[in-house]
């Protein structure tokens, strides 16, 4: 694992962008699964102004994201389809029909998942995978549980995911209790995974996740086994370690 430590959240998202970036210099038709939450939105920021500069090119380049809550229509502006077009897919040059994200308005679970897993098979896997990490070690929507989730399956989030996304909600009745993610296999078949940590509160879980036993009840610890992770975590977030 090779693990670079930046000053701040800035300096993160630059050096997270350009491991994309160099992704898709050297295979422009790669497939990049991407991420939510705060922690990417500076990357794809940064990448953003290299594509508006015309560094950058995404023509040819398939998304698959991570994850979707189950129940929100994509128009809803907490929706992970929404938050990737806001944030990065309408500012660059990406096919519509190369984006992929688990459709949170399938009713039937089974179906939706097994579509997705398909999907990405298909492709031949993911080439990049990008991770945020949660304060419970959860990537992706994969919780803390007996034996690690494999495929893509609908999950019930745990009272402490439902906590810290209701800053995003109205109130907290308004989060969903369901999401569909990417199971631990499917991350795990990834050639290659980037994960970015800003701040004091990932501190106490990126030391877990990267110096202590391998456990479902820590999602992320399963990388440790994988054989090409690039951390990128600023100063706070790397304190522990
Ligand atoms: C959500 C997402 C994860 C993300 C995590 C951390 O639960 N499903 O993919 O990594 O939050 O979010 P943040 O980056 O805002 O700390």
């Amino acid at each position: 694992m090779r693990i670079y430590k930046t000053k701040n959240y800035d300096e993160m998202s630059k050096k997270a962008a350009s491991i994309i970036f160099s992704q898709v210099v050297l295979k422009p038709e790669s497939v990049l699964g991407l991420a939510t939450g705060s922690s990417p939105i500076g990357t794809y920021k940064q990448l953003i102004e290299w594509y508006k500069k015309g560094d950058i090119d995404f023509s040819q380049v398939v998304s698959c994201n991570l994850d979707e809550y189950k129940g929100l229509e994509k128009s809803n502006d907490q929706s992970y389809d929404y938050f990737m077009h806001h944030n990065f897919f309408d500012h660059i040059n990406i096919k519509p029909e190369n984006i992929n994200i688990p459709n949170g308005m399938e009713a039937d679970g089974e179906k939706e998942c097994a579509r997705y897993e398909a999907v990405i098979n298909s492709l031949g896997g993911v080439d990049l995978q990008l991770l945020g990490i949660g304060h419970n070690g959860h990537i992706g929507f994969n919780e803390p549980e007996e034996t690690f989730p494999k495929e893509t399956h609908c999950v019930n989030l745990t009272k402490s995911t439902i906590d810290a996304n209701a800053r995003f909600f109205a109130s907290e009745e308004d989060v969903p209790k369901q999401a569909y993610t990417m199971g631990i296999k499917t991350i795990m078949k990834a050639k290659k995974i980037l994960i970015i940590a800003s701040g004091k509160d990932k501190a106490e879980i990126i030391k877990k996740a990267f110096f202590g036993p391998i456990t479902p009840f820590v999602p992320a610890s399963i990388l440790q086994l994988h054989n090409d992770v690039t951390l990128v975590g600023d100063e706070e977030a790397l304190s522990l370690i």
